[in-house]
């Protein structure tokens, strides 16, 4: 089996010695920022929030931030690429008022933005996933929209632009469709708006004579509230097991291999697992699904001193304390359980 680490470094594609997450001044990583997020002491002042999702190369969130100086923009964009090329824009241009954000837009939404906080949201030619059985990796789902109704201020404006004839269709479908939200415009979508800054993929559509559709909707009203996963409390420990005894790992694998656990609308999949080069153990990729919200987490299983084994969250991919994770590490512990009958808890917080 692989090691651990050099699945997760491809996996992630990070361009070796090229890249530096840590540009404290303008780039911010998801699962390190609080819940939620104190925007105004993080740009030193207080200002209307901007958000672009999915910023690309980021000449759209550099011009809002050059137009609106008095603005707080943010950007959530989920890929490394080209979160460097706007980073490189942002440090050439010297902007102060706009932070990046790497990390996935529904997680980013739910965790650092308070409901009724956002002034403008924006969202700039979406994955499109035009083959019928994509669709369910379409990012404008009736749920993530519902989520940015409620993360909107009243009056607050959701900006949508798309080229994708299939896709313009869907998201007017879903934005009729979403409570407390309404067209800014006299029609659901136009062709052209003025003043607007064309990001990297429009220039493209544009040159190649594709139509453009913008969609310009505000918050009219009350949105309910979405359902997202239940945080555990702050003074909860991070879920574990510890066991005496020794297991037999090639029994724990067998117990656990492509295991599927269900309650209600939450899934637990073991999706791999690995066996670390030079250490003992397993390390065990659970998928968790709560209903819209898909997490991937890693579990570690190994000694913990002489004759004892734990099972607990890994540090890796930065963990959330959610019901579901200790859930999900209940389960897990109950199928090494049946694999090694002659284990006797020690303790336990799940
Ligand atoms: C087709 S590109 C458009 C980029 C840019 N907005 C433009 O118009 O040039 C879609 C972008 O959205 C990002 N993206 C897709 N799903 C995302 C998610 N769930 N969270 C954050 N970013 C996401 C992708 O990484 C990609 O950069």
């Amino acid at each position: 089996m692989a090691s651990v680490w050099e699945d997760k470094a491809s996996a992630l594609q990070i361009p070796p010695g090229r890249f530096r997450l840590g540009d404290p001044r303008w780039l911010l990583e998801l699962r390190h920022l609080p819940w939620p997020m104190d925007w105004a002491a993080c740009f030193g002042r207080d200002g209307p929030l901007h958000v672009e999702i999915g910023f690309g190369d980021g000449i759209f969130l550099a011009a809002l931030a050059r137009r609106m100086p008095e603005a707080n923009c943010v950007g959530v964009e989920r890929a490394l690429e080209p979160t460097r090329w706007a980073l490189r824009r942002l440090r050439r241009e010297g902007l102060e008022n706009v932070r990046l954000v790497l990390g996935d837009a529904f997680a980013a939404l739910a965790l650092i933005f308070l409901p009724g906080s956002i002034a403008g949201l924006y969202i700039n030619f979406p994955d499109p996933w035009p083959k019928a059985r994509h669709h369910h990796r379409r990012l404008l789902t009736p749920a993530f929209l519902q989520l940015t109704a409620h993360r909107l201020q009243p009056g607050g404006t959701l900006l949508i632009a798309t080229d994708d004839v299939d896709y313009a269709l869907w998201i007017a479908d879903v934005l009729r469709e979403t409570p407390g939200l309404e067209s800014a415009l006299e029609t659901p979508w136009v062709h052209a708006l003025p003043d607007r800054e064309p990001t990297r993929y429009e220039r493209k559509a544009l040159a190649a004579g594709r139509v453009c559709f913008y969609f310009v909707w505000r918050r009219n009203g009350p949105v309910p509230a979405p359902s997202l996963p239940r945080i555990m409390r702050p003074e909860e420990a991070m879920p574990h097991r510890i066991w005496k005894g020794t297991p037999e790992l090639s029994r724990v694998i067998e117990a656990l291999r492509g295991r599927l656990w269900q309650d209600g609308e939450t899934i637990w999949r073991v999706k791999a697992l690995y066996r670390p080069v030079a250490e003992e153990g397993l390390l065990i990729e659970l998928l968790m699904a709560e209903g819209q919200w898909v997490e991937q987490v890693a579990l570690r299983f190994q000694p913990h001193g002489s004759g004892v084994w734990i099972l607990k969250p890994a540090e890796i991919g930065g963990i959330r304390p959610t019901e579901a994770l200790k859930m999900g590490v209940r389960a897990v512990a109950r199928a090494i359980e049946e694999a090694t009958p002659e284990f006797q808890v020690l303790s336990s917080t799940i």
